[in-house]
């Protein structure tokens, strides 16, 4: 496995050398030392944690490979491959000068207080990444969706930092990645559809609402606004249903059964079962009026104004 590894990363190597060939060959150093010095001044180092290392009047072929944190690709070939600086309480943005390290395959600034935004080209700045880790910083704004063309991401690290917006759904492009976290940020949304077997409900917790993958399965947006809608239009029309209902059984009731009548009828000793009806009319109104809320009596005042009012005094009365 790990020679397998060792294999594929010589012929990857390989090929990017031959494509660039001699010319870049003779400039690198250069880029690489712009790409340092630039890293160097940009980045807030309170603690002196790699910058008294980062000594550029030093002389000699490679001299920079020395530096803290800064490997190359061999002693022979001075390439900057690898960047480490993580855990050295660094403040700053994302260093912008490093598109200098041509070559730049592995970066790890995990463990600092870095903070703004990831670029959003980041793959034209970094094309070569293989591991990229900006994990346990404050950056913050959206994953750029550039980061789905960075084809050789094996390792993808941006969790515990201050991300918001939807993970870019490219990112299941990504048919290399091995290791792959955003827990512990602002992400919401949909997760991207990965190839790979292992990326799991761990690369997503603590964040605002992300679905889908590994996850509990997104709720379709569009259904989702209409059952809103549909909830809204039910309890309005049960309130109104009850609105109206009460105003015609009080206009039932205070009209076509009028009290004198009422009396006058109990006097003559009518029917029994005619002033039981009556009554349990009146005992089904008031147990439904009891039934509905104060506030879906105000919402039904409100609709059904006059004919409210008859109904509440009959029921309080
Ligand atoms: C940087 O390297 C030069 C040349 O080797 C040396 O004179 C100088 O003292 C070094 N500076 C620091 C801060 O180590
Ligand atoms: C970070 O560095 C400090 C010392 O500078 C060390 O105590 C701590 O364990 C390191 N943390 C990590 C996660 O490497
Ligand atoms: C970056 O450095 C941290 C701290 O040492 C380490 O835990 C992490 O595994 C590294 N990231 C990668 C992708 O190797
Ligand atoms: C992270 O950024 C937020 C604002 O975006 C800021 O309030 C907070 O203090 C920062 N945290 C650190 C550790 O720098
Ligand atoms: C990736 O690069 C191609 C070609 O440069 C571009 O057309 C595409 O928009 C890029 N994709 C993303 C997600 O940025
Ligand atoms: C993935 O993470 C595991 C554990 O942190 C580590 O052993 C492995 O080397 C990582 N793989 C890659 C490709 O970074
Ligand atoms: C993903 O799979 C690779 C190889 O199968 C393994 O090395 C790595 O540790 C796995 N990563 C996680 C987060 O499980
Ligand atoms: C996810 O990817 C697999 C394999 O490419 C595909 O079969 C499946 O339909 C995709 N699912 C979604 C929701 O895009
Ligand atoms: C999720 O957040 C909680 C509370 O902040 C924390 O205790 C837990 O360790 C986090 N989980 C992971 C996997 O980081």
């Amino acid at each position: 496995m790990a020679l397998k590894n060792i294999i594929i990363i010589f012929l990857f190597r390989t090929f990017i050398w031959s494509l660039l060939g001699v010319f870049t060959l003779s400039n690198g150093g250069d880029s690489d030392i712009s790409c340092l010095k630039s890293i160097k001044e940009s980045l807030k180092d309170p603690f002196n944690r790699f910058k008294s290392s980062w000594n550029f009047s030093e002389i000699g072929e490679g001299f920079y490979c020395r530096f803290n944190g800064v490997e190359c690709w061999n002693s022979v070939e001075s390439k900057v491959v690898s960047i480490q600086l993580y855990n050295k309480s660094l403040k700053g943005q994302f260093p912008q000068g490093i598109e200098n390290c041509k070559f730049l395959e592995d970066l790890n600034l995990s463990f600092n207080k870095l903070s703004g935004a990831i670029p959003s080209d980041i793959s034209t700045r970094l094309p070569y990444l293989t591991s990229l880790d900006l994990s346990r910083n404050n950056f913050s704004g959206e994953i750029p969706t550039d980061i789905a063309n960075c084809t050789y991401l094996n390792s993808l690290k941006l969790d515990h930092n201050r991300l918001t917006g939807q993970i870019p759904q490219q990112l299941g492009q990504l048919t290399r990645i091995k290791n792959f976290t955003v827990a512990n940020n602002f992400l919401s949304g949909p997760v991207p559809n990965f190839t790979v077997p292992n990326v799991t409900k761990e690369s997503y917790v603590n964040n605002s609402g992300l679905c889908g993958g590994p996850l509990e399965p997104c709720k379709e947006l569009g259904r989702k606004s209409d059952e809103t809608s549909d909830e809204t239009f039910k309890s309005g029309f049960i309130v109104g249903y009850a609105a109206s209902s009460v105003s015609v059984v009080t206009i039932f009731v205070s009209y076509c059964v009028p009290w004198e009548q009422m009396k006058k009828r109990k006097r003559m000793t009518l029917k029994k079962n005619s002033k039981r009806k009556e009554t349990h009319k009146i005992f089904t109104l008031k147990r439904w009026v009891t039934r509905m809320t104060s506030a879906e009596l105000n919402k039904a005042t409100d609709n059904f104004n006059s004919d409210n009012v008859v109904s509440q005094s009959l029921v309080s009365g």
